[in-house]
């Protein structure tokens, strides 16, 4: 048996279980997928069989401290894939090693959602390069020990792709790819239970093609048309789709707007059973085809609707998701100061088994969604409309007082339920005046993001403290000057990138904090995703405090951490002793740390610690 076979017979009886649950034992179509799988395990070359090898070795391989992510638009960062690889030193000198590049598959100008309207699987973006590129700048970066992620964009393609255009002429056979209806009644009666993913700038999730005569299904844009796996062929062909990109080099396969991808009437579409199905089946044609792949799954949603997506032990289903509830929760945080909530998600996540590796992030190329624990947040009487609003209010810097400079992004006031654009400085008040106080929440929340478990990933830009980019309302592209997410998706700033050696401007005191973070986070076993974590009362709201430990054998290290969300200074106690049993040393700063004789700790506003044990 070659290795194809061992690992196909391993996952066999499962694979055909699944596989004949969800397509009717149709067994053609089982065939044929088993021996998708074979051709594209047969095209895999040498050099990525040898890092599957390796990995195999290794399965929790991605889960150490010393990874750190970066997403970016090739388009923003480098123009193009070449680019890209012209700035490799760069993105190593963040200490990146897991690279996102955000779509860049072909898709029309104007009608592609920032790429996530794929016209074809197989080709990039002729004004980003050729697959070719794609595949040698892989290659680059495996030499240089960085993984690479591309999204896969599975819910949907764009109208312009080859399957949507001969649907559009008539022909059945690809009419059966998406979800087609003679009139309207169906559609309704599916609308009765959907609710909407771009209220204002895409309502509906249905679109009428003039050319087919026929009501087409479109939960996002009109131009993105919902495939429909029902269909095993649909099935087969985006898996075989996925295994190419793997076969290209792609480390990481960021499963986009998965909870959507099968739909029954009366429901509403999202997180349904077969959805897991799908997933556990692509993540057993990973591991046969190219074991050294990881699935990310992209589930922006309440944590009860993510865990899920790991799958169980014996059945793993997706290696890492979003951890998006803290993330929108780090924003409530900053804008009401009070860390209550914080404490309280926080408290969820460490419960969960550490074999789960999350993505931690402050921003991505989307807006924060304001998905938080309104039934926690209703105990001190806070309303989650009214809420939302101060939140938006006090990112735009609507509220009094707020430095924030943010967009909302699909306000539909009827729903009250607005989400927020902006980048992280921006966001933290860069753009005003108090710019000293805005550079040391940036760098704070850095700190916060660098303490969770699992792999901290950066947003482009975010890194030398990148504001908004206002541009894209003068766009000539009507839905680009109606999105405001491209208000966080500007071109890179190199000319301010170069300023990151000065520790006198805000890009030299953000890079360089950020840098001495992941360098710590990198050489220090505390960091480890399996790592204890705990809450560390402060007595006080505005103070959050996380303690970390590891051990094994002969090492051992433990850390406490404090975050003042607070602007102004904080005076707090903590449960830990600090001058008890060990010894504490700030590992910023480099020295002793113990708090004055009644062993009260002082934090500047927007102040952290980083301390570490002596053992
Ligand atoms: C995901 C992407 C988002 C895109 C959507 C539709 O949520 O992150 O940018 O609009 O999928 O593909």
């Amino acid at each position: 048996m070659n290795e194809f076979e061992k690992r196909l017979a391993k996952h066999y009886d499962e694979l055909k279980w699944l596989y004949y649950e969800l397509y009717g034992s149709d067994k053609q179509a089982f065939d044929y997928f088993c021996s998708m799988l074979g051709k594209c395990w047969a095209e895999r070359n040498d050099l990525l069989r040898e890092l599957d090898e390796a990995r195999e070795k290794v399965p929790d391989w991605y889960a150490g401290n010393d990874i750190l992510g970066m997403m970016m638009y090739t388009e923003c960062f480098a123009k193009t894939l070449k680019g890209i690889e012209s700035h490799l030193d760069y993105i190593q000198e963040c200490g990146v090693t897991y690279l996102h590049l955000m779509p860049l598959l072909d898709t029309p100008k104007g009608r592609s959602d920032g790429g996530y309207a794929v016209s074809d699987f197989r080709k990039v973006r002729p004004d980003l390069g050729t697959m070719q590129d794609l595949a040698e700048l892989s290659a680059k970066c495996h030499s240089l020990g960085i993984s690479v992620c591309l999204d896969f964009v599975m819910n949907h393609t764009s109208e312009d792709h080859e399957w949507a255009k001969r649907a559009r002429k008539g022909e059945k056979e690809f009419q059966d790819r998406y979800f087609f209806f003679d009139n309207w009644e169906i559609p309704r009666q599916f609308e009765q239970n959907l609710p909407e993913v771009f209220p204002t700038t895409a309502p509906g999730n249905f679109t009428f093609c003039e050319e087919a005569g026929k009501v087409v299904m479109t939960t996002f844009y009109p131009y993105q048309w919902d495939l429909n796996y029902r269909n095993p062929v649909v099935f087969n062909d985006m898996t075989e789709n996925m295994l190419y990109l793997c076969n290209q080099g792609i480390d990481i396969i960021r499963l986009d707007a998965v909870p959507y991808i099968w739909k029954t009437l009366g429901t509403n579409c999202r997180n349904l059973p077969q959805v897991h199905t799908l997933v556990r089946i692509m993540r057993m044609a990973a591991e046969i085809v190219c074991p050294g792949t990881l699935l990310l799954g992209e589930v922006v949603m309440e944590p009860s609707k993510v865990v899920p997506y790991f799958g169980t032990v014996e059945k793993p289903e997706c290696n890492m998701l979003y951890n998006v509830t803290t993330m929108a929760s780090t924003w409530h945080t900053v804008a009401t100061q009070d860390t209550r909530l914080m404490k309280h998600q926080l408290e969820s996540v460490f419960a969960l088994p550490k074999q789960y590796v999350f993505l931690n992030y402050l921003r991505c190329h989307d807006d924060i969604g304001w998905g938080l624990d309104y039934d926690f947040l209703r105990s001190f009487g806070i309303d989650e409309v009214a809420h939302k609003k101060y939140l938006n209010d006090y990112f735009k810097g609507d509220f009094k007082g707020s430095p924030s400079r943010g967009e909302t992004y699909n306000d539909a006031p009827e729903l009250g339920d607005a989400r927020m654009c902006g980048t992280t400085a921006s966001l933290c008040g860069l753009e005003s005046a108090d710019k000293d106080s805005a550079v040391k929440l940036d760098i704070m929340l850095h700190a916060f993001l660098f303490t969770q478990s699992g792999i901290p990933v950066l947003y482009s830009g975010d890194e030398i403290g990148q504001l908004n980019d206002y541009s894209y309302h003068d766009s000539p592209d009507p839905d680009k000057a109606a999105d405001s997410r491209y208000v966080h998706r500007g071109a890179f700033h190199w000319e301010d990138a170069e300023k990151r050696g000065d520790m006198n401007t805000s890009q030299g005191k953000i890079f360089n904090a950020v840098h001495t973070l992941m360098t710590l986070r990198d050489t220090q076993s505390v960091f480890a995703n399996e790592a204890d974590t705990w809450l560390v009362e402060t007595g006080n709201n505005h103070v959050l405090g996380i303690g970390r430990y590891y051990g094994e054998k002969t090492q051992k290290e433990k850390m406490l951490a404090f975050f003042n969300f607070s602007s102004e200074e904080q005076t707090f106690k903590t449960s830990e002793n600090l001058t008890g049993i060990f010894e504490y040393n700030d590992m910023i700063k480099g020295e002793r740390f113990t708090g004055d004789a009644e062993g009260n700790i002082r934090l500047e506003g927007y102040g952290f610690l980083w301390l570490l044990a002596d053992l």
